[in-house]
């Protein structure tokens, strides 16, 4: 008789987006003239950008031409695309990583569930809270974060990092002590960043107790200020304790195209064994590769009239974040984000709870948010909204909920 791996029965509820997909559908089935205005969910609405399509066009026609056909790619990805990663992302950085230690992959998403598989399941992990919740539950499902708790929606084996207001939704270094710690900035779903001297502290801690960071710069295209690093390599001594993940899906609206890749630098080891050989072991075994195709569009992104585009692009979403911040501000919200970020994070209003206020808003301004509490305990009380909508749709919904006078 088979069994189950019965971590998975240990992962709590349902899935946060599925919730609010049902609460929405059956509004919108009770209130059919009802235009809902979704500001829920990370997903891009702009078309692909015309070198981006130029590019698959291309390499679609080179598939169809036996000289020009290409199969599995190799493991690592495409030079073409590594090569200009490197260049772009890190030596126009001066960040000292070379294209041979660049891992292509279809998106963040399983790049930051499968990275824990390469660590012992006694590691203790420390994540952020509020969090992408995809650190915690891949760690769930391998059996690595204990008992869960139901009354502090909490897991005994993990470390979590609480991101309030009061420490400007910064992580404190954590008492305990930690094997492996995910961060993300700029965050999802706070906005918030870390300047460089910030980011350099968990560098030389992670050093110091041997520890790796797991860092997520999924957003880093939308960071605006001077002294937020876009990269973790920009830290001295990153080399040595970090991982960094990036994706295509936001700075470039790959998210139905999928791109993405990891960065495992040579040095990165424990007792010897560098974990960019554990990492290409498990690609090559587990993964073949993201089509030729989506990684020719991948180098479009990095072309002179790539790197033009996208950045409008991404003008079109942080203008889309500047209302909202605005507007709500000026409305009396408490509201952080979107100024490196493409999310807004504001405190429900009235003592609401995070659900109480998503439903208000549903019934009330006909707009949809995702409540806080999806993303951890830490994020009970606050709503998170993007500006990944149209201009249209966003300026509309700020006035509505302005017009709730809340
Ligand atoms: C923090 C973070 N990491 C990773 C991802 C997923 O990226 P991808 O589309 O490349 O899988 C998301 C998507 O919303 C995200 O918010």
């Amino acid at each position: 008789m088979f069994k189950l791996n019965e971590n998975y029965l240990k992962l709590p509820g349902s899935y946060l987006f599925s919730t609010i997909g049902k609460k929405v559908n059956a509004y919108s089935a009770a209130h059919p003239d009802k235009k809902v205005i979704r500001l829920g969910i990370g997903d891009v609405t702009q078309p692909l950008a015309p070198v981006i399509i130029e590019a698959l066009h291309k390499a679609v026609d080179e598939m169809g031409h036996a000289e020009t056909f290409h199969g599995y790619a190799p493991d690592l990805g495409y030079e073409f695309l590594r090569n200009a990663i490197a260049e772009n992302d890190y030596k126009a950085r001066d960040c000292s990583i070379s294209a041979d230690e660049i891992f292509v992959s279809d998106g963040a998403k399983c790049d930051s569930a499968n990275i824990q598989e390469i660590f012992s399941l006694d590691n203790k992990i420390a994540v952020c809270d509020p969090v992408y919740p995809v650190y915690v539950d891949s760690n769930v499902m391998a059996g690595r974060t204990g008992t869960y708790d139901e009354t502090t929606e909490t897991w005994s084996d993990v470390i979590y990092m609480p991101c309030l207001e009061e420490n400007g939704f910064a992580p404190k270094l954590p008492e305990k002590t930690p094997d492996l710690i995910y961060l993300c900035f700029p965050n999802n779903p706070t906005g918030a960043v870390l300047k460089k001297e910030q980011l350099q502290e968990w560098v030389d801690y992670a050093n110091k107790v041997g520890a790796v960071i797991l860092y997520d710069a999924a957003y880093e295209a939308y960071i605006s200020e001077e002294d937020v690093p876009h990269s973790i390599y920009e830290c001295q001594g990153a080399q040595t304790c970090a991982i960094e993940l990036r994706s295509f899906s936001k700075n470039a609206g790959f998210t139905g195209v999928r791109l993405g890749f990891t960065v495992v630098p040579r040095e990165l080891k424990c007792q010897g064994v560098s974990l960019h050989s554990l990492w290409a072991r498990r690609h090559g075994t587990k993964y073949n590769g993201a089509p030729y195709i989506v990684q020719r569009a991948g180098e479009a992104v990095y072309s002179e009239a790539g790197k033009a585009q996208l950045k409008e692009q991404v003008a079109y979403y942080m203008k889309n974040a500047r209302y909202i911040l605005e507007g709500l501000k000026s409305a009396g919200y408490t509201v952080s984000g979107g100024v490196n970020a493409p999310y807004i994070w504001l405190k429900a209003p009235k003592g609401m709870t995070s659900w109480e206020f998503f439903d208000c808003l549903l019934e009330k301004a006909n707009v949809v948010g995702t409540p806080g509490s999806g993303f951890g305990p830490s994020g009970e009380t606050y709503f998170r909204l993007t500006g990944f909508g149209s201009y249209e749709n966003t300026v509309e919904a700020v006035e509505r909920i302005k017009a709730l006078q809340l």
